[in-house]
């Protein structure tokens, strides 16, 4: 009886790491192609990123945090960092003036990222709420304060740059 337990025990504990070690693998092969993809697609669509600052802080103690997270938080911040990008990239674009086809091919390249972040994991209890703040805080400071100018877009470009190297950097750590 005893020994069936544990045996119980070692597989559940088998399977565990075997589906971690999936997004684990996946995170090690895939991440970086695609985040290289949309970086230089995200380069390639307009012209230099601009000098003017942009209005809301950057929100570096998240990221600092997050750098001595647990590995499926990690995850979920990937997860939810992209998610909220592609929020952002979902307002009014009529003023902007980039390459039609490498804004399109980047905004594709950013969804397959999250699809499959998405279910890398099981989502989390508590959601990451200062993210989400300060997303919004950008979207407002940003985007509706300058009436989604060509302008306010390159501050949005600008910081998107910003985020996703960073995260590039965070993945690059979790294996
Ligand atoms: C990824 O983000 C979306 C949007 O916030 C959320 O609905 C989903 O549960 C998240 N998935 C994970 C694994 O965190
Ligand atoms: C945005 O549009 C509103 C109303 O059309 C206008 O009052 C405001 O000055 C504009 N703001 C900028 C930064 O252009």
């Amino acid at each position: 009886m005893y020994t069936m337990q544990s045996w119980t025990c070692l597989f559940l504990i088998l399977c565990s790491m075997q589906s971690m070690c999936h997004c684990c693998e996946w995170i090690r092969h895939h991440f970086g192609h695609l985040s290289a993809e949309y970086l230089s697609q995200l380069d390639q669509m307009g012209g230099d990123i601009t000098k003017q600052n942009v209005p809301v802080l950057f929100p570096t103690s998240l990221y600092r945090h997050i750098d001595d997270a647990e590995f499926e938080d990690k995850v979920r911040f990937l997860n939810e960092t992209i998610y909220q990008i592609i929020k952002l990239f979902d307002g009014n674009m009529k003023s902007v003036i980039w390459d039609k086809k490498n804004m399109d091919d980047f905004l594709n390249i950013l969804d397959r990222q999250f699809e499959n972040l998405n279910s890398c994991v099981s989502p989390a209890m508590k959601p990451e709420r200062r993210l989400k703040r300060y997303f919004r805080k950008l979207n407002r400071r940003v985007l509706r304060k300058m009436n989604y100018s060509a302008e306010a877009w390159e501050l949005i470009r600008k910081e998107t740059k910003r985020h996703l190297q960073r995260l590039d950097i965070l993945a690059g750590q979790m294996y």
